[in-house]
């Protein structure tokens, strides 16, 4: 915020108050400031019932969730992840930490979530998992998704990182696939400063996560290592934060929903294409998202400046995986087998817009009147 007039409107700033406060306060004086304290257990224990599985486990962040999950799932050279390719880095280098090759498959252009169509084209002997990212807050089409999975035995990995609370019908993301990973970063739903954590139903994997978070140390006996693992270990401080936030998440999405209706109602007959909610989803609109219709070169960029001078931050949506240079060698497959053409689209068009909890009616209002004038000019 440094250079920017005190009335900039920000992108996503987090919402802390006193509940925070208190229990950060609480865990410093405690003493227990590392990786082991009572508030790494209530967050794990609240997190798992919010999500409906039986295990949550708290790491450092949400890359290195998703890298113990695929990790732990033994994925490594020779297996390939089918992942999307519009989507946080973080996704596609997850899997190309363990060895293992992401194919990149092209996304739905109304969810921005992985097409269940490129996936099934992207399928292929050495295909081992299908990790969907549900994408700025609307989860991934499941169904199909675990239709293709499950028959074959592939691991169904959920990116939740974006998606807290989301849920199709009934259920949450996050107990949708065999693990997920989620993100606790200071721009999420919920945040722990730096944070992620993993759910999942399956006994055996909760106990293999939580040992290879921690060093892969012996249960029995201290200091005695039995394979190559890690420290990924989340802070009692970092979840006493999180204590807090999870007490606040239906809120917090509640806030995130009424921001996006306010949006609709702000720029009706703008040229521009909101996100949207299919039928039977219900999405935490992480970012309200706004897709330039005009397809001029410049045209969203020229957009972001006009809000920028006007005091109103936003971001583009994600480079497609396959636009950056380290990863342009890797597969692509779109519905009609010629590269990811809907993700290219969605990349150069989109935008992602002031979404944070704290914000209130009058400001998204501002924003939208300098959309409008943005887009007229
Ligand atoms: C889709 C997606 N996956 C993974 C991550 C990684 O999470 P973290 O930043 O906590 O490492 C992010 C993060 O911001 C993300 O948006």
């Amino acid at each position: 915020m440094d250079d920017q007039a005190p009335s900039f409107i920000p992108i996503a700033a987090p919402v802390i108050g006193d509940r925070e406060i208190a229990y950060v306060e609480d865990a410093v004086r405690s003493g227990w400031v590392s990786s082991i304290g009572p508030y790494i257990d209530r967050f794990e224990a609240g997190f798992a019932r919010w999500v409906g599985v039986r295990h949550a486990v708290a790491v450092s962040n949400g890359t290195v969730a998703l890298h113990l999950a695929l990790h732990a799932l033994g994925l490594g050279p020779g297996d390939e992840v089918i992942i999307p390719d519009l989507t946080f880095a973080a996704t596609a280098h997850a899997v190309l930490q363990t060895g293992a090759t992401p194919v990149l498959a092209d996304v739905e252009a109304d969810t921005f979530c992985i097409d269940p169509v490129a996936v099934e084209r992207a399928l292929g002997p050495r295909t081992r998992a299908i990790l969907p990212v549900h994408l700025y807050g609307h989860p991934a089409d499941m169904s199909a998704i675990r239709a293709l999975a499950a028959p074959r035995g592939l691991d169904l990995v959920e990116d939740a990182a974006e998606a807290h609370g989301a849920s199709v019908g009934e259920a949450r993301v996050g107990s949708l696939g065999r693990v997920a990973a989620f993100s606790l970063y200071g721009n999420k739903i919920i945040t722990t400063g730096e944070g992620g954590v993993l759910t999942t139903d399956d006994d055996a994997l909760a106990a293999r996560l939580r040992f290879l978070k921690d060093h892969g140390m012996s249960k029995e006996r201290r200091y005695f290592h039995t394979e190559l693992a890690f420290n990924y270990r989340m802070t009692n401080l970092s979840a006493a934060l999180g204590v807090a936030q999870l007490e606040q998440a239906e809120e917090f999405i509640e806030k995130k929903r009424r921001i996006m209706d306010w949006y609709r109602e702000g720029l009706e007959g703008v040229a521009l294409d909101l996100s949207v909610e299919r039928p039977g989803y219900r999405s935490v609109y992480w970012m309200a998202s706004a897709v330039v219709r005009d397809g001029s070169p410049g045209k969203r960029d020229q957009v972001a400046a006009a809000l920028k001078a006007a005091g109103v931050d936003s971001r583009p949506f994600f480079a497609p995986m396959s636009e950056l240079p380290h990863l342009a060698k890797l597969r692509r497959v779109g519905r009609d087998g010629y590269g990811c053409p809907v993700s290219a689209r969605l990349s150069a068009r989109g935008m992602n817009l002031p979404s944070g909890c704290a914000l209130g009616e009058g400001e998204i209002a501002r924003v939208c009147q300098a959309l409008r004038a943005a887009l007229v000019a």
